[in-house]
């Protein structure tokens, strides 16, 4: 019963053509890209060639106010030569391994997401050959000007907040603590949110060192290695007055005397401003698996699920999620035709990078399509995450359970309007709220 992913093995850097390949934001490669590949004799260096491209593909997260992604913040900042230089092995192998820059839908996916983050070919080999070469640094006159990343007064990406939702209290993560899973439940209370209003954007920010990931829904979005959701003009969902909100923590950290922290982790939400017009509402499902028993020390373990649209619609991102024994996601589409197709395959899942898998343009799927999720889960002593492989294990809120889950956004193709400011219909489909 259990299925093999499609794709296994992540294809090698080098072999892939680099116009083949989109990077998140494209600007011209390094002029000195040739000599890259040429030998230690011509190795590129630091402020010529290496900077642009950590500026263009790492420094989102690698800087010193790096982006904050669900609690996932970039251990060091490649910024400066000499904190890079430092960590130019461990740069090096980071790409050649294409553990970074964090992306993991599979190779055919290539240009179909908006929010892929995948190095080219040409700049993997820059940073490689400058590592390789001693990590020269070249002219300072050569290094481009200092990228500038947007961030408002309060620090917060997407603006100033409408409503921050935090922790009830600050919580007190001990010095013996190396990993806990704490859970807080919030009730939004009436005074901050008097009525329902229409979310425009969600951000989130750890309160402290020691938070390795938040995960709160209704808000969601928001994973570890998830950024900001910003929701494009027009589209949008509905946060009713009285909203409960649950608040996964995971605190990290190394234990010992003195590590000990407080943490009071919080979200901020941007609404749409009055007047303004929603004419998409984002719906969703979550394929949700409920029924799953893995069985003890089961390397691949698979289940499934499906939903079938009854109406038109575009679909705009999917979001798999499963726990700590996640091992790969496939969601494959059925056309009423009969037509198969895969919609989005992650070989390697990582519970760590719970990306959002956003279409570049949104997937049309005629009434009667059929989406099938499948996913498979690593019970075995293998998988390094697993903190018990000699236990059957099934849905479960904490961590170290389970869960299956296969976010899926979409919207109906045919635009409406909604007047925000105007009272929001109770009889509205409940939206999607990942
Ligand atoms: C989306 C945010 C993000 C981007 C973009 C990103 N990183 Fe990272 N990086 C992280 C986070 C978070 C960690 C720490 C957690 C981990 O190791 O997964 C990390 C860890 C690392 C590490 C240390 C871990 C190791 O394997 O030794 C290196 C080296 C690294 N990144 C290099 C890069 C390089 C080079 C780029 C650009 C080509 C890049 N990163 C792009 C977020 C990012």
């Amino acid at each position: 019963m259990s299925r093999r992913p499609l794709v296994r093995d992540v294809t090698a850097v080098a072999s892939i053509s680099a116009s083949a390949l989109l990077v998140a934001c494209a600007t011209s490669a390094p002029e000195t890209t040739a000599s890259a590949s040429s030998g230690p004799a011509s190795a590129p260096t630091f402020y010529a060639d290496v900077l642009p491209v950590l500026q263009e593909n790492c420094q989102v997260c690698h800087t010193e106010e790096g982006l904050n992604l669900g609690g996932m913040v970039a251990p060091m900042a490649f910024t400066s030569y000499s904190e890079t230089a430092r960590h130019a092995a461990r740069i090096a192998r980071a790409v050649e391994s294409r553990r970074m820059p964090p992306w993991h839908a599979a190779d055919q996916h290539l240009g179909q997401f908006s929010n892929e983050r995948v190095l080219d070919a040409a700049d993997a080999a820059t940073i490689i050959a400058w590592a390789r070469g001693g990590a020269p640094e070249g002219d300072p006159s050569d290094a481009p000007p200092p990228r500038v990343f947007a961030s408002s007064e309060t620090g917060w990406s997407i603006g100033e907040p409408d409503l921050i939702v935090k922790l009830p209290s600050p919580y007190f993560v001990h010095d013996s603590i190396e990993d806990q899973y704490v859970d807080f439940v919030v009730t939004i209370p009436e005074d901050q949110l008097p009525t329902d209003r229409w979310v425009k954007s969600v951000e989130f920010r750890p309160g402290s060192s020691a938070v390795h990931h938040i995960i709160a829904s209704p808000l969601g979005g928001i994973a570890p290695g998830v950024g900001p959701r910003v929701y494009p003009d027009g589209l949008g969902t509905v946060l009713r007055k009285g909203t409960t909100v649950t608040f996964n923590m995971h605190y990290h950290k190394e234990p010992g005397a003195g590590t000990a922290v407080w943490d009071q982790s919080e979200a901020a939400i941007v609404f749409y401003e009055p007047g303004e017009v929603i004419e998409h509402v984002v719906e969703g499902n979550d394929l949700g698996m409920f029924r799953f028993k893995i069985p003890p020390n089961d390397p691949d373990y698979s289940f499934t699920s499906e939903y079938t649209f009854e109406k038109e619609a575009e679909i705009v991102w999917l979001t798999p999620h499963m726990h700590l024994r996640g091992k790969s996601a496939l969601y494959e589409i059925t056309y009423p035709d009969g037509q198969l197709d895969t919609l989005l395959h992650v070989p390697e899942y990582d519970f760590n990078w719970q990306h959002t898998y956003t279409f570049d343009e949104p997937m049309h799927v005629p009434a009667g399509t059929t989406i099938d999720l499948t996913l498979w889960w690593d019970n075995s002593a293998g998988n390094p995450y697993n903190p018990n492989p000699n236990r059957e294990v099934g849905w479960g809120r904490p961590t170290t359970d389970e869960m299956g889950y296969g976010f899926m956004s979409f919207i109906e193709v045919e635009p409406r309007r909604f007047v925000v400011g105007e009272p929001i219909p109770e009889n509205l489909r409940r939206g999607n709220e990942r």
